[in-house]
């Protein structure tokens, strides 16, 4: 038997090399062509997605498992409420005998170290579905929505106003990857990661005020103030960001044509006003109809050419 190669993993985006980040772009527009036009493209078939939630989700849970059902393949829900990862099983040994038996496994959890150790002692790819460091796939998505809509991304600016959170680190390696400028408008106390954002040198930027961030951006994108795990810091948070919605005022000061995204869920009448997000200017269901698309290219990446097993 030849020795088995390392398995490929996206736990950041930072995970892809050279021209992959858009070379997925690209193929994820072309999968949507496919897609709408109703012609079968069963690229993954017979072939397993093991998907592991230890908190919630809609948009994560269905573009996945919908995605692997189009690739003529299927995928597998596991609540660690509802297996033995939930009652102490190591999460090393739930690797090694889960990667026996599916193709790729997404998961979706509190701490990036458990995805880097799953990974670790996992024989197939690894996906971060979100953790509370990062949610790469969804700056897939919104990478995907924005080419589609003005062109290439390199040299433009985009303005995250909110949380320095899981996403807004994401846009930070986002704006590394493809190369386009970041303000990031946060309360102080907030501020996203200082490794993270040092990494992506002078490209990013913090602007405290919200109004001078947007100024002549883009995109301008947000994310609730309270994320995942984070519930009883709501009234605290809700008090903090105050002064941080992005609502018409805030769009105004950006490009005419500027777009307005947000991973959702959302909130209206908190981190973004109703007349933005159900706006002219919001592009937030095609960026949530992107989830498949460009995830349907990153398991192609990650999976096609690979044997089965
Ligand atoms: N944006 C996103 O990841 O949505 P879900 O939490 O519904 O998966
Ligand atoms: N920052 C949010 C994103 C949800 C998709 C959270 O982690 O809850």
């Amino acid at each position: 038997m030849s020795p088995r190669q390392p398995p490929r993993h996206f736990l950041s985006l930072l995970d892809l090399r050279d021209n992959e980040p858009m070379a997925l772009i690209r193929r994820a527009i072309e999968l949507k062509r496919l897609q709408h036009a109703g012609e079968p493209h069963e690229l993954l078939k017979n072939r397993v997605l093991g998907m592991i939630f230890d908190k919630a989700s809609t948009r994560t849970r269905v573009s996945f498992e919908a995605g692997m059902i189009q690739f003529g393949g299927g995928a597998i829900f596991l609540s660690s409420r509802d297996t033995q990862l939930g009652r102490g099983e190591p999460l090393e040994d739930a690797a090694r005998v889960l990667s026996r038996m599916v193709d790729a496994v997404m998961i979706r959890t509190f701490e990036q170290a458990t995805v880097e150790t799953f990974a670790a002692y996992s024989r197939v790819p690894v996906i971060n579905g979100l953790t509370d460091l990062l949610h790469p796939c969804q700056l897939l998505a919104d990478m995907q929505t924005w080419y589609e809509q003005h062109g290439e991304m390199q040299g433009k600016t985009a303005t995250w106003i909110g949380d320095g959170n899981n996403m807004c680190h994401s846009y930070i390696n986002a704006a590394r990857q493809f190369d386009f400028k970041l303000r990031i408008a946060c309360p102080e106390g907030y501020d996203p990661d200082p490794a993270i954002l040092g990494a992506a040198g002078s490209r990013c930027q913090i602007v405290r005020d919200p109004l001078e961030a947007a100024r002549d951006a883009d995109l301008v994108v947000t994310d609730v103030w309270a994320s995942m795990g984070q519930e009883e810091e709501q009234k605290a948070r809700e008090a903090a960001f105050a002064g941080y919605q992005v609502d018409r005022r805030v769009m105004s000061q950006a490009r005419s044509d500027a777009l307005f995204m947000h991973c959702l869920p959302a909130h209206r009448g908190e981190e973004v006003a109703a007349e933005v997000i159900d706006g002219p200017q919001s592009v937030v269901w095609d960026e949530a109809e992107n989830r498949l698309h460009a995830q349907k290219a990153l398991l192609e990446l990650l999976l096609a050419g690979d044997a089965p097993g």
